[in-house]
């Protein structure tokens, strides 16, 4: 398979499966949400690098490593990214953050920008894009074109769900980028759901359906 981290850890999948319950509250829905999300930042800032300072603890000086969580930025894709955004700030609470508003034409499924916002000096940054769903695909191909227009230091892409489907058209763009899901469906419906799916992530995150 191209290069995709499926991540299976018990908490992550217990998680998900409160997720996707048609009964899950909006509210047990929103936390759920930052709670994968903050696992799933706990993977994809694996490989991050580490550098060193000076510090004393209590008994000795010593050089330590700290992650740059400034360099981090998380890019939501709007609306549903923000779920995950702001579970991962609570992990990444130095993280920059741009958005991408992305939304898809309800006839054709394609993806349309009506926002774009970065931080500066992307090229010394890397780049987590997160969106909760990966089903067509289109949404994710188009905010990943339009990151790499600000040439960030590096890119990952992160949601909750993916579908066979959007993998494949994900990585036909951008085979290089790694996708981090917590789970993989084979379905997508007519109207580009993900069966079984979770529903509609922006609608069950802020009880708008
Ligand atoms: N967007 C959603 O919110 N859910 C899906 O199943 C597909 C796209």
């Amino acid at each position: 398979m191209s290069d995709v981290h499926l991540i299976q850890h018990p908490l992550v999948t217990h998680k998900m499966t409160h997720m996707r319950d048609k009964e899950t509250s909006t509210n047990r829905f929103r936390d759920l949400m930052h709670e994968v999300s903050m696992l799933l930042a706990y993977e994809v800032t694996r490989d991050f690098p580490l550098s060193s300072v000076d510090i004393e603890t209590p008994l000795a000086p010593m050089k330590a490593s700290v992650l740059d969580g400034k360099k981090i930025v998380i890019v939501s894709i709007l609306r549903a990214g923000s779920g995950i955004l702001d579970g991962m700030l609570q992990i990444l609470p130095s993280a920059r953050v741009g958005h991408v508003g992305i939304y898809r034409d309800p006839r054709t499924l394609v993806a349309v920008e009506y926002y774009f916002k970065m931080p500066p000096n992307m090229e010394s940054r890397d780049a987590i894009i997160v969106d909760p769903m990966l089903a067509t695909g289109h949404s994710a191909v188009a905010a990943v074109d339009r990151v790499l227009e600000t040439e960030p230091r590096s890119v990952k892409f992160v949601c909750l769900l993916a579908s066979r489907e959007g993998i494949a058209f994900f990585h036909e763009s951008h085979p290089d980028i790694p996708i981090y899901t917590a789970a993989i469906d084979d379905a997508l419906n007519e109207k580009g759901y993900i069966l079984p799916g979770l529903g509609d992530a922006g609608d069950r995150l802020y009880g708008t359906r």
